[in-house]
């Protein structure tokens, strides 16, 4: 029993007359609604395995002053009424498999007391902007549900969820969650299908202790770890991971249990363990295409090199098809490199071509963070020079 149940308990039992909060079990009834008869004296309600389809406003309101705590978990709820549980003080609610395809608006009754909060199970297949505005929940569950999208500001003024579980969804790009800036701690993130986690969206987990993106359709995530204030645990088991220098930071951060191989590309890797990849095999591992292989700029070697071809000629497009371009042809690079930025690279982005002592301008990626980790490799480069 955690500290603040326990509190109210011993309130429950010292203050009302001698009256004992009751814990009631209703569990495996036959059920199909919530009985009127319920003891007004009720502290934990366990109302688990019915066939309970509905919760009216008069199930609860202004009943159960003590009421703290219900498990709804395997019944057939698909509809609340609005503006249940007034007069409750909800500390938990469990709403394990049921049918809910909406999340309730149970924000507006119990928004101050409630806590531990459990959707698991159920068939919601999209956040609305206004479902967690402003609780006070430390801990939420929507595993296994169908989200596929979560709107912006869904978690408004909600400022202390430490713990989301968003396991066995429908995702397919990482959730930002600006309004969980500094607060979120572990986020779960496994079985959906992610395949791409741009560095925007990572960058508001600055308080993140525990990121799990174990089978998703990653084949890289960004380094995010400079914006972290501690250390993070990261799992990626069952990613199609393309591991190559720009990987190579999270060899320090990713902790599985076991022994798994994770790196599709190289194919020269794709059955070594992940385990036996070290960091300096990772930095050693160019990335791009044959034609463009590069090794990312992240050490002092690579800055020096960097800094003996600031005046080199900056070439737009690969070699294959070479001529120099006349905008950005015999640019230094600090001229290159305002003018990439200023334009947000809506043209080319630099960085290093591997072996030779060149820059190269690519065409923009697909994704816009692999566009953004160039950027910010280039500013390193600028920057050390
Ligand atoms: C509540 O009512 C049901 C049937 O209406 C009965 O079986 C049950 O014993 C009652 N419970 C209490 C606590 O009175
Ligand atoms: C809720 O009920 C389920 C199903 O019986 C049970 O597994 C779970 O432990 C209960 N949860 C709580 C917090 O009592
Ligand atoms: C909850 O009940 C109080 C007192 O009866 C009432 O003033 C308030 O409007 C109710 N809130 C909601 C959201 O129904
Ligand atoms: C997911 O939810 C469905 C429907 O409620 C259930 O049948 C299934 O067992 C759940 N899966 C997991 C892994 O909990
Ligand atoms: C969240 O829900 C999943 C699926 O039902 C369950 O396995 C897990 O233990 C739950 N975690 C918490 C912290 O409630
Ligand atoms: C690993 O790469 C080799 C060579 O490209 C390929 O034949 C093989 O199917 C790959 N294995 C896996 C598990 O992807
Ligand atoms: C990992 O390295 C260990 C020790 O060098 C070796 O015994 C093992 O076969 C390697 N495993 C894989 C899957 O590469
Ligand atoms: C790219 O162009 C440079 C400069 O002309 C040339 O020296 C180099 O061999 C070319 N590299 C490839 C892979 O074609």
């Amino acid at each position: 029993m955690e500290i603040r149940h326990l509190f109210w308990l011993l309130a429950c039992l010292g203050n009302f007359g001698g009256r004992i909060c009751e814990i009631v079990n209703l569990a495996n009834k036959g059920l199909t609604s919530v009985p009127d008869n319920i003891s007004t004296n009720v502290m934990q309600l366990d109302i688990q395995d019915n066939a309970i389809t509905t919760i009216h406003r008069t199930d609860f309101n202004d009943k159960y002053w003590t009421l703290l705590s219900i498990n709804f978990t395997n019944n057939k709820l698909s509809h609340f009424e609005e503006g249940c549980f007034n007069g409750t003080h909800l500390q938990s609610a469990y709403f394990t498999m049921n049918e809910l395809t909406a999340v309730p608006d149970l924000q507006y009754v119990v928004r101050v007391s409630l806590w531990y909060l459990r959707f698991d199970s159920n068939r919601i297949s999209k956040l609305l902007a206004t479902d967690f505005n402003n609780l006070n929940l430390l801990d939420l569950n929507l595993t296994n549900n169908s989200i596929a999208l979560i709107d912006p500001g869904c978690f408004k003024g909600t400022t202390r969820l430490g713990n989301l579980h968003l396991n066995l969804n429908e995702l397919t790009s990482f959730p930002a969650l600006p309004e969980l800036e500094g607060i979120l701690e572990k986020l779960f993130l496994d079985s959906n299908k992610i395949d791409n986690a741009p560095l925007k969206a990572l960058s508001y987990l600055t308080k993140l202790t525990y990121l799990s993106l174990r089978f998703n359709y990653l084949t890289h995530l960004p380094d995010f770890t400079t914006v972290l204030s501690g250390q993070v645990t990261i799992t990626m088991e069952g990613n199609p991971l393309d591991c190559c220098c720009n990987m190579a930071w999270l060899r320090k951060y990713e902790h599985s249990a076991y022994n798994y191989q994770i790196c599709k590309y190289p194919s020269q890797w794709n059955s070594t363990a992940w385990n036996n990849i070290t960091e300096e095999m990772l930095r050693n591992q160019p990335c791009g295409d044959k034609s463009t292989p590069y090794l990312c700029g992240t050490t002092l070697r690579h800055y020096a090199m960097c800094h003996a071809v600031v005046n080199m000629r900056v070439f737009r497009t690969r070699n294959s098809t070479l001529a120099p371009h006349d905008r950005d042809n015999d640019v230094t690079l600090t001229e290159k490199y305002t003018n990439t930025y200023s334009t947000q690279c809506d043209n080319s982005f630099v960085h290093f071509r591997w072996r030779e002592l060149q820059l190269e301008c690519h065409e923009p990626r697909a994704t816009s963070e692999m566009y953004e980790d160039a950027v910010t490799s280039t500013t390193n480069i600028f920057n050390a020079k």
